[in-house]
C-alpha cells in the first residue's frame, strides 16, 4: 500500500512508539484488504472503552504507556457500565476498576471522555464529505446518512489506531462509488398518521435491515419532518438487524436529493416494495414476551435525548412507578447535567426513573435480575437483549412503555 512521507515517518517511529504501533497496525490491514492507499480523517469516535475482556484493557493502557495522544478530536462511546456508580449499581468491584483504568487510558491518550453511544446529541456532528472514522453501529450509520460523512464500520481498538494516526484505510465508504444504494426500498399503503408515527420507525429500521443485510439502502416515503429521534430509532435498528453503514431518505438526507444521486453507476439494483403488513411481521419477530408479565422497562438504546426526556418528564412528574418495576434511562453524561440543571433529574428520580449514564442498557441485566420480561422504545434492544442476557423483550413507545410500569403488565394500544 503506498504511503506518503509523513506516513512514514509515522510507521517509522517519528512521532513515538504508540503511532508507530497504530501505524504498523493500519497499515497491515490496509495490505490485507488489496487498499491503495490511507485517507486523512478529522474525527474520531472510537469504542475501545468498551470493556469486553482484558485483551482490549491490555491494549488500550499499552498505547497509553507508550505515550500515545490522540491526533485528531476523538470522542469515547459509552462504556459498559455507569463509570461513577458501577458499586452502587452492583457491578463487582473488580470490574468497576478496569473499567476506570480503561478510563484513566483513554485520559491519558487525550480523548474527550463524553462515554455515549449518540454522539450526534452531544454536539459532535460531522459534515457532509468530512472523512471520519467511527465506531458503534448507530452512530456510524447516523453520521454517513444523516450528515453524508464518511466512515467505514470502524473496529473496535482500530478505531483508536486511527486516532493516534490521523488516518484510516481508504476502502468501503470513503470511496464515492460505494455510497451507491444496491437496494430501493419504497413504502406503500401507509397512512399519514403512520408515517407521523415515532412508533414506525424503529421498526422499519429493523425491517429493512433484515431484507437488505449490509448493503446501501434507498428509502422512498418517509417524510420531510422525520424527526431526529425517529432517525436515531430507524438507523440503530437498521444497523442491528442488517449490517447496513449507510442508508439514503429520498429529499431527506443530504445526498439522496433526487433518486437518480443514489444510484448513479451502481449496476445490479433491487427494488423492495415495504407494506404495514411487513412492519407487523417485522414487530412479531422482535416480540420474545410469552404474556403481559413485565419486570423492567429499558430505554436509552441509544442514549437517550433531551427531547425524549422531556417527553418522559411529562408522562411521569407527580407519579410513582410501582416499586416492583425496574425502570432504567440510559443517557450521555452531557445530557445528565442538563437534566440536573433543568431540574428535571430529580422529580424522575421521584417517580421511579433510574438514569445511568456512560453505560450501555444490554449490559445491565445481568446486575439486575437473572431473568425477566423487558419493555423497550428500540428495536435494538428488543432484538438483542435476548441474544445478550435472556431476558424476554416488547417493543412499544415511550408512552406505551410508561403506561405498562404503571399498570405493571405490558399495555400496548393496537398496533396500526
Ligand atoms: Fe448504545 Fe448499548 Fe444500545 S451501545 S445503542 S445502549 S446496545
Amino acid at each position: 500500500m503506498f504511503l506518503t512521507d509523513s506516513e512514514k515517518k509515522i510507521l517509522d517511529g517519528g512521532h513515538g512508539e504508540a503511532a508507530a504501533l497504530a501505524m504498523a497496525i493500519l497499515t497491515d490491514l490496509g495490505d490485507a484488504v488489496n487498499a491503495k492507499r490511507l485517507v486523512k480523517i478529522s474525527h474520531v469516535h472510537t469504542d475501545s472503552g468498551f470493556y469486553l475482556g482484558d485483551a482490549g484493557l491490555e491494549f488500550v493502557e499499552h498505547l497509553a504507556a507508550l505515550n500515545g495522544r490522540v491526533t485528531v478530536p476523538t470522542s469515547m462511546n459509552n462504556t459498559t457500565y455507569d463509570i461513577e456508580r458501577c458499586e452502587s449499581y452492583g457491578v463487582p468491584g473488580e470490574l468497576g476498576d478496569k473499567i476506570k483504568r480503561i478510563e484513566t487510558a483513554h485520559l491519558a491518550m487525550g480523548v474527550n471522555p463524553c462515554w455515549t453511544c449518540a454522539p450526534y446529541q452531544d454536539g459532535i456532528r460531522p459534515k457532509l464529505g468530512q472523512n471520519i472514522a467511527w465506531s458503534e453501529s448507530n452512530a456510524i450509520v447516523f453520521a454517513n446518512s444523516v450528515f453524508g460523512a464518511r466512515t467505514n464500520r470502524t473496529g473496535d481498538l482500530l478505531d483508536i489506531c486511527c486516532a493516534l494516526t490521523g488516518r484510516a484505510v481508504e476502502t468501503g465508504l470513503y470511496l464515492t462509488q460505494n455510497r451507491m444504494a444496491r437496494y430501493h426500498v419504497i413504502l406503500e399503503n401507509f397512512t399519514q398518521k403512520a408515517l407521523q408515527d415515532s412508533r414506525l420507525y424503529p421498526l422499519l429500521g429493523y425491517a429493512i435491515g433484515k431484507s437488505c443485510g449490509n448493503k446501501v439502502v434507498a428509502v422512498s416515503g418517509v417524510p420531510k419532518g422525520v424527526t431526529m429521534d425517529d432517525l436515531k430509532g430507524f438507523g440503530a435498528a437498521i444497523a442491528s438487524s442488517g449490517a447496513t453503514a449507510l442508508f439514503h431518505l429520498m429529499g431527506v438526507t443530504p445526498e439522496a436529493p433526487v433518486l437518480e444521486n443514489c444510484f448513479k453507476n451502481a449496476g445490479n439494483n433491487y427494488t423492495i416494495s415495504m407494506m404495514p403488513d411487513d412492519i407487523r411481521k417485522a414487530e412479531a419477530s422482535l416480540t420474545t414476551a410469552e404474556d403481559d408479565r413485565l419486570d423492567w422497562v429499558g430505554l436509552g438504546c441509544p442514549h437517550f435525548s433531551e427531547q425524549e426526556f422531556m417527553t418522559l418528564y411529562r408522562l411521569v412528574k407527580g407519579r410513582k412507578i410501582p416499586a416492583s418495576i425496574l425502570f432504567s434511562v440510559f443517557t450521555s453524561r452531557k445530557i445528565l447535567e442538563w437534566l440536573k440543571k433543568k431540574q428535571l433529574l430529580k422529580p424522575l428520580n421521584d417517580a421511579g426513573v433510574k438514569v445511568y449514564s456512560d453505560g450501555c442498557l444490554l449490559l445491565y441485566p445481568n446486575f439486575i435480575r437473572t431473568s425477566g420480561t423487558m419493555m423497550t422504545n428500540s428495536a435494538k434492544a428488543a432484538n438483542y437483549v435476548y441474544s445478550q442476557s435472556g431476558f424476554k423483550a416488547v417493543y412499544g413507545s415511550i408512552e406505551e412503555c410508561v403506561a405498562s410500569a404503571f399498570n405493571r403488565k405490558i399495555t400496548r394500544r393496537r398496533s396500526r
